[in-house]
């Protein structure tokens, strides 16, 4: 059985907690990292565009010693040169790890299934572990602790928003949501959620879920792939924009948080994301540490 990383829930609390501490201890001590990819790839397959995902990624396997394959999807030819399976199996007899962002989460669990090496989902269009991997490192670096803490997530029900209120229920933090409707979260992922003795609670008005609030967090409205929704989603996000007013109903010095790409005056104003009480860059510069410790986990349990 491989360890795999496709939903931040392949993961139990203990197993986050050490990939928090350590990725913490290695961001202060580089030179007391592992080198778990020592003469080894990662296959880092990417079906559709990134800027952090990518780059961390690769920096990630680069500092554990070494080499990222990066991977178009249109060299590989999922299911139409070869199928998913074969593929997988292919970059399994030369790397030591893959990770993929892919449209359809099931890609992923077809790649695990096939090989015997770690499998790591680099967004899905159901999940996105490990940014919410890097979000809840910000948070515990900006807070020491972040049990009990309550997370806002304002805008889609999306892959974003499952990731982050499973890593929220894994970590002891409290998690809410305001999204329009028919566009809330599954509600197995709610299920999932409070089955694993996590803390949500569901509104349509965003001031409702911001209320008494640590910290906001908003993502773009239209993902990728959605593209022909967009004019559709523009309209009912409407009211979904995180702005200072609504910055004022969470706690006093309320931090935000967007996993970016972000569109400044639409799911957010610049007044928000480039103020203050913004964590952006801390939380994205994290994503490098987090996806680092979390090979390390997989790597050495496998
Ligand atoms: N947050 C995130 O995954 O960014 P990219 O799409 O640029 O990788
Ligand atoms: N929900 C967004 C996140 C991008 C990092 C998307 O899937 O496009």
């Amino acid at each position: 059985m491989n360890k795999q990383c496709l939903e931040i829930d392949d993961l139990d609390a203990a197993a986050i907690e050490r990939i928090l501490a350590n990725a913490i201890a290695w961001k202060q001590k580089p030179a007391s990292l592992p080198k778990v990819l020592e003469g080894r790839g990662a296959a880092l397959l990417f079906e559709k565009p990134s800027a952090r995902t990518r780059t961390s990624t690769e920096m990630a396997v680069y500092t554990l010693g070494g080499h990222p394959v990066y991977i178009r999807p249109e060299e590989v030819g999922l299911d139409t040169r070869e199928t998913v399976e074969d593929v997988a199996r292919t970059l399994a007899g030369y790397t030591a790890l893959i990770a993929g962002r892919t449209f359809s989460h099931r890609t992923l669990e077809r790649m695990a299934d096939a090989v015997a090496i770690p499998v790591i989902n680099l967004l899905s269009d159901a999940a996105h572990p490990c940014q919410a991997l890097a979000d809840v490192l910000t948070l515990r670096e900006q807070w020491g602790s972040i049990e009990g803490r309550r997370l806002a997530f304002i805008g889609d029900g999306n892959n974003v928003a499952a990731s982050i209120a499973y890593a929220a229920a894994l970590t002891g933090m409290e998690f809410s949501i305001a999204s329009p409707p028919g566009f809330e979260l599954p509600e197995p992922v709610v299920e999932r959620v409070r089955n694993l003795g996590g803390t949500i609670d569901t509104f349509i008005e965003p001031g409702d879920a911001a209320d008494g609030a640590d910290v906001l967090y908003s993502d773009v409205f239209t993902s990728m792939g959605q593209e022909a929704e967009r004019a559709k989603r523009v309209e009912s996000f409407r009211a979904y924009q995180v702005d200072l007013a609504l910055m004022t109903t969470a706690k006093p010095n309320a931090l935000f948080m967007h996993c970016l790409p972000a569109h400044r005056g639409e799911e957010v104003t610049s007044e928000v994301i480039d103020g203050p009480q913004s964590i952006i860059w801390p939380q994205a510069a994290n994503r490098m540490d987090s996806v680092r410790a979390l090979m390390v986990e997989l790597l050495e349990g496998s």
